[in-house]
């Protein structure tokens, strides 16, 4: 990528404080960019994340928002606004997940999932892409999950969640070209706190059986983000681009 490529870009990452939304900040740092690190709760999580960007050279600001939450969300990106100027890259990495027996589902379990996940996708793009419209630019990539592609049966929420996730990107893509390129990244199993909430015996079964033999590192995912926001793939908008290790190849 040419280094100056994001030198004079803004960007606003959700759940920035942890795990793949935090490699995504410290990516983003390192090519020049101006970061907004978004949390829910851990603020000395978010803290840490905006020292290493100012160690890195870049500029960074800390910003509590639950992103499921329409009123916190426009309280957000105004604050991020006038501490780093207009948002010019989006990245909405912040979620839950929680693997459940069907039997033990219940109709405010499956509301909260999907208002992080979904409403929490929905509401931080549609508060930043008019200003993107307008200033005829724009980079958006949403986190979903091989899961939103291949069924889960003990994540049924979790999956509807990431499903809604890459078409609403897909739609978006439409609807907000040719300005704004609006793509999805499709993790794997990545060593975060989110995926070690399978168990280390969980973890290592999964490794081993996808073609790569092992899981992905939150700095991978970050790559992959940056280079959908980078012009990098400028011809591409409206995709889901799946980093999981080959899982989604095997039958
Ligand atoms: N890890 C995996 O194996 C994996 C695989 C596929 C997809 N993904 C997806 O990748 C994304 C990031 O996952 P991760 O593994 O990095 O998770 P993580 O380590 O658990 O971090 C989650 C992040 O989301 C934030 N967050 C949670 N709820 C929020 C809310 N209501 N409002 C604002 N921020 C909120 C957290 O903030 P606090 O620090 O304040 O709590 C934290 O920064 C998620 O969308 C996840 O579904 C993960």
């Amino acid at each position: 990528m040419d280094k100056k490529e994001l030198q004079s870009k803004t960007a606003l990452v959700t759940g920035g404080s942890r795990g793949i939304g935090r490699a995504t900040c410290l990516a983003l740092a390192r090519e020049g960019a101006r970061v907004a690190v978004n949390y829910a709760s851990n603020e000395k999580a978010a803290r840490e994340v905006v020292a290493e960007i100012e160690r890195l050279g870049s500029e960074a600001m800390m910003v509590g928002a639950d992103v499921s939450d329409p009123e916190s969300v426009t309280k957000m990106v105004t604050e991020v606004e006038s501490g780093l100027g207009p948002v010019d890259l989006l990245v909405t990495s912040a979620g839950i997940a929680k693997a459940a027996h069907h039997s033990e589902m219940t109709f405010d379990s499956w509301r909260h999932m999907l208002s992080v996940n979904v409403d929490g996708t929905y509401l931080p793009v549609m508060a930043v892409k008019d200003g993107m419209l307008d200033r005829g630019y724009g980079r958006i990539v949403c986190i979903s999950s091989i899961a939103g592609l291949r069924p889960r049966g003990r994540m049924v929420t979790y999956s509807t969640s990431k499903a809604a996730v890459i078409g609403f990107a897909r739609s978006c893509a439409e609807a907000f070209g040719p300005a704004i390129r609006v793509n999805c990244v499709a993790p794997g199993l990545i060593e975060t706190e989110m995926g070690a909430q399978l168990g280390p015996e969980a973890m290592q079964r999964i490794a081993d059986e996808a073609p790569l033999k092992r899981n992905g590192q939150p700095e991978e995912i970050a790559q992959t983000v940056l280079f959908l926001l980078s012009e990098r793939s400028s011809f591409t908008t409206g995709q889901t681009f799946v980093a999981d290790g080959g899982r989604v190849t095997l039958p």
